[in-house]
């Protein structure tokens, strides 16, 4: 779970082009379940229409500090008590100077003046305004009074010239504000690869042979680790499931596919959770025109799928999971999976549980290592707060093998 989930943030939207990106970072906030709450000044009204924030963010937005129906009380004040964070994004020249020099003279910097929360500014503007000295000892001013600020990148800027200026991307701005409030960076910038779903290998151009994964279990897996901090990529088999934001996502559909992907990606990752469930075979012959009804019966004839997971230690130095589906001996046939394919842990659920395994919202297990003989059993949760548990334990063993190796 997101700590961000049930906060109340402000997000300030000041003239710069890259106002149109604050959308994203609406649609980023409310997805952790934080509420959202957009403030714009005048010229930010100028780059994107209020009407698109409040759809959006399903909130009135606030612009005027003499609004036309004048509200009960101060309502910056108000505000100011509800909230748990401020976010300025983009950030003009002009916001980040009346911060620095506390000047109150319209709703967003009288509400940055009231407010005492930890605040996030995500600077946009030309590089000539960004090098100047003015707006770099403005923006020391507010760094040593504990803004937050995400430095702008290098890039092509609005005018066509190329310099710093540009703002960070919506994601790592949202993951900033994650930081900041203190949720859990125990992956930042740790390299992730995830496989989820099923795979799909096709009879003829319109039938396929798969299993029932609905790809729950890797996507939750993927979003928990983007949200503490990994650098993640998905590889997906066919799910109807939205690709993780922020995410590298890639859509493959047969387990040939999947393994092309993955052999391309691990030898650059420090962690891999195969979650996929890859179909352990595939027709020997898939027909090229659409099998007709008419004549006999055809009899499907299937050769084995390479086994992805098999062969990754002798290209990889990630810490390697897999996932063992089981009805019988589960513990058995987990261990024999973990010794077998030479893998680091291995996590062990249940195709024959009510609530638990393929295709449900909950899931339960135990997670083997093969480093310390441990075992670590979980009850049946949703899969988005087994994804955070699995993790958590996965990085406590990642971390002790870190230390031994000094
Ligand atoms: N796996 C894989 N490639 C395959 C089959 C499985 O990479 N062709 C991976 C899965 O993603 C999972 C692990 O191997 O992480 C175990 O999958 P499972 O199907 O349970 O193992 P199999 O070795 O195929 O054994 P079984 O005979 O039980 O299907």
């Amino acid at each position: 779970m997101s700590i961000l989930k049930g906060k109340n943030i402000l997000l300030g939207v000041t003239g710069s082009i890259a106002a149109y990106k604050a959308c994203e970072i609406v649609r980023l906030l409310t997805k952790t379940g934080a509420g959202v709450q957009v403030m714009m000044t005048h010229s930010g009204t100028r780059m994107i229409g209020p009407a698109t924030f409040a759809a959006l963010s399903g909130r009135d937005v606030l612009t005027d500090l003499f609004p036309k129906t004048p509200k009960a009380g101060l309502e910056h004040i108000h505000l100011a008590e509800t909230l748990d964070a401020i976010i300025v994004a983009p950030a003009t020249a002009n916001i980040i100077a009346k911060t620095a020099h506390g000047i109150a003279d319209d709703l967003l910097s009288t509400t940055l003046l009231a407010c005492d929360v930890p605040k996030l500014f995500a600077p946009a503007m030309n590089f000539r305004m960004w090098r100047n000295e003015a707006t770099q000892s403005n923006i020391a001013v507010i760094k040593q009074r504990g803004v937050s600020i995400i430095d702008p990148t290098h890039g092509q800027l609005a005018s066509l010239a190329v310099g710093e200026g540009r703002m960070a991307e919506p994601q790592t701005i949202v993951d900033a504000l994650q930081k900041l409030l203190g949720g859990k960076q125990d992956y930042y910038g740790k390299r992730v690869l995830i496989t989820a779903g099923p795979t799909r290998e096709p009879i003829d151009p319109v039938r396929f042979l798969s299993n029932r994964s609905s790809g729950k279990m890797g996507y939750a897996l993927a979003a928990a680790a983007r949200e503490r901090g990994a650098e993640v990529t998905l590889i997906s088999g066919p799910t109807a499931l939205e690709p993780v934001a922020g995410c590298d996502f890639i859509a493959v559909e047969t387990a040939e596919e999947m393994e092309k992907q993955v052999r391309e990606k691990a030898p650059d990752q420090e962690l891999i959770i195969m979650a996929a469930a890859v179909a352990d075979f595939r027709i020997a012959h898939p027909e090229t025109q659409k099998m007709k009804r008419e004549g006999s019966t055809p009899i499907l004839k299937l050769e084995p799928n390479p086994d992805i997971l098999r062969k990754l230690r002798p290209i990889t130095d990630a810490y390697l999971v897999g996932f063992a589906l089981e009805m019988e001996e589960g513990r058995k046939n987990a261990l024999q999976k973990l010794r077998e394919k030479n893998l680091d842990a291995i996590f062990l659920n249940y195709a024959d549980r009510a609530q638990s395994g393929f295709d449900k919202e909950t899931n339960e297990g135990i997670l083997f290592f093969k480093d310390s003989e441990k075992e670590i059993p979980f009850e049946l949760q949703s899969k988005n707060s087994l994804a955070h548990r699995i993790l958590t334990a996965i990085r406590n063993e990642m971390s002790g093998r870190e230390k031994r190796k000094g």
